[in-house]
């Protein structure tokens, strides 16, 4: 046997030998946590299965399970509920316009490319398009939530800032996840838009219900996340924001009204983005992290069940992370705080 047929048979006999291993492992260590969940789960065929999940762990499991993981499934629902909401709105006007007006809309529709999305913006998760029974695709035009995401010419804004403020910009957003689909070049501009804010303690940076127009990025303090949520008058915690952690998307991504309250806990220091540049160079980046994200989870046994919209969700949280030759991912006996999926 040649010495390079040699070495490959006893990287694939090392290969194999891991593979093993970590079957071993997954057996005697997974398998009876997630044997019984899946059985549950095709008993009841729940509708949402990763509620259905949660909930399971957390009964069986309760101690563990974290508060921020109820609140955000909660907040998740209000949001699809909200989405909803404005989606029967909006059919509400279609319905209300005469005759004319929607021969007009149709033929300023018609001179539209369907995929060319500058005057619109796609809101609707796929489940919830599904709900509403028009197709395939919903995309709702950003006039009738007012003109905020319509795409005009863009021309980056540029705060003037010193190289030192700039450099302690690229450090925050690079290690923000919210940045982390941009390349050098995106950032740079990111940086050049960002103002920055410093607050004073307890000073109420974002208003739920109030209308939004820039996302901050922590530098230093830390704030806190609450929410009214329906049906009562106090509000709820939902979380701290630390440095590097961004807040105040979601009313830019869904031209909405403020999800919930940010207040500083401290003085703080925080970037400001505009809502243009946001809407440029950041969220096509962060949507096309969300599909790569997507099309990679399908091929995933374990979450085959899940729709386009769970998995958009569980998208959102991934980040690549290289690893050189050697280099130890898992070191038994850590805690374990992240789930790893091989890409390559
Ligand atoms: P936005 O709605 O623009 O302003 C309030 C922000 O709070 C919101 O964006 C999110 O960035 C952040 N947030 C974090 N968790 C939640 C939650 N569970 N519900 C609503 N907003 C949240």
């Amino acid at each position: 046997m040649s010495e390079a047929n040699s070495g490959q048979s006893k990287s694939s006999s090392q290969r194999e030998l891991k593979t093993q291993q970590n079957r071993f492992w997954l057996q005697s260590n997974v398998n009876d946590i997630l044997e019984p969940m899946m059985l549950a789960c095709c008993q009841e065929s729940p509708q949402d299965k990763i509620a259905f999940m949660i909930a399971y762990l957390e009964e069986k499991y309760g101690e563990r399970a974290m508060q921020g993981d109820k609140k955000n499934l909660e907040f998740m629902r209000n949001e699809a509920a909200r989405l909803e909401n404005l989606v029967e709105q909006q059919k509400e006007k279609t319905a209300g316009t005469t005759d004319d007006e929607k021969q007009e809309e149709q033929n300023s529709e018609d001179e539209t490319d369907p995929d060319d999305d500058d005057d619109y913006v796609d809101i609707l998760p796929e489940q919830i398009a599904k709900a509403n029974k028009k197709g395939p695709r919903q995309s709702v035009s950003a006039e009738a939530f007012g003109n905020f995401n319509k795409k005009e010419e863009f021309k980056a804004r540029v705060v003037p800032k010193s190289d030192a403020a700039k450099d302690a910009i690229m450090e925050k957003i690079g290690n923000s996840f919210m940045f982390s689909g941009l390349d050098e070049a995106e950032k740079l501009i990111v940086v050049d838009a960002m103002e920055e804010k410093k607050t004073f303690k307890n000073e109420v940076v974002i208003k739920e219900g109030d209308e939004g127009d820039c996302l901050f990025v922590v530098s230093s303090g830390t704030l806190s996340c609450t929410k009214v949520f329906k049906g009562n008058t106090e509000p709820t915690f939902l979380k701290r924001y630390e440095p590097s952690e961004a807040f105040g998307e979601l009313a830019l991504l869904y031209n909405a009204p403020r999800a919930a309250t940010i207040t500083s806990d401290d003085e703080c220091v925080l970037y400001a983005l505009d809502r243009a540049t946001f809407n440029h160079i950041v969220k096509d980046a962060a949507n096309n992290k969300r599909e790569k994200y997507q099309q990679f989870l399908k091929t995933i046994p374990l979450l085959e069940t899940m729709d386009d919209y769970e998995r958009s969700q569980v998208s959102e949280a991934f980040k690549d992370i290289k690893f050189n030759q050697g280099e130890c991912i898992i070191k038994e006996g850590d805690e374990g705080k992240e789930l790893y999926f091989l890409l390559q």
